[in-house]
């Protein structure tokens, strides 16, 4: 199927929870699926569709991390593609459609994030880069700090 047939567009936090539930927090109770930060700001959501129906969402949050001195830093979150829709291009749409707006934000616009060790081939197909060592988020699985200058 083509990823023409998907649409993206901005979300609430709260459109979000039932992907981060079914991917993200699996057999956990849907509060467990709120993030700190959701409601903040400079925080934006989005999510990818196929007739009218939430199949991926991903979070973007203002949020510097002080590993790093870029001034327009946010924090990928919650990125989630229902399970029967992997591997079709959409978990790119999200990231190139979050890249394209946070480049808008500012100088030296910046992505990080506490990637999933699982998903790090997706992002070092997208230019991200591993950042330190491997941690436990406990009771989630091991991740590692992933991130890219947005520049050129
Ligand atoms: C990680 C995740 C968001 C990626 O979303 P996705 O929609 O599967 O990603 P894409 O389809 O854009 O790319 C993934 C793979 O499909 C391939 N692909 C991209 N476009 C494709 C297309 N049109 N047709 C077939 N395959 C395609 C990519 O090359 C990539 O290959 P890989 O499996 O060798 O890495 C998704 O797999 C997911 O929700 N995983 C579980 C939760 C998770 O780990 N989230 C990240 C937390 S940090």
């Amino acid at each position: 199927m083509s990823a023409a047939t998907f649409t993206v567009q901005l979300i609430s936090a709260g459109e979000t929870y039932l992907v981060r539930n079914i991917v993200l927090r699996p057999g956990r109770s849907v509060k467990e699926c709120y993030f700190l930060g959701d409601d903040a700001k400079g925080t934006f959501h989005l999510g990818i569709f196929k007739d009218n129906n939430i199949i991926g969402v991903a979070s973007f949050m203002k949020n510097s991390n002080p590993f790093f001195d870029h001034n327009t830093q946010y924090q990928l979150r919650g990125m989630a593609v229902l399970p029967q829709y992997k591997g079709q291009g959409l978990g790119t749409l999200l990231l190139k459609e979050g890249e394209l707006k946070i480049r808008k934000e500012g100088k030296e616009p910046f992505l990080w994030f506490n990637a999933r060790v699982s998903a790090i081939n997706f992002y070092n197909k997208h230019g991200y880069q591993n950042f330190g060592q491997k941690f436990e988020v406990p009771g989630v699985c091991e991740h590692i700090i992933m991130y890219k200058l947005l520049e050129s």
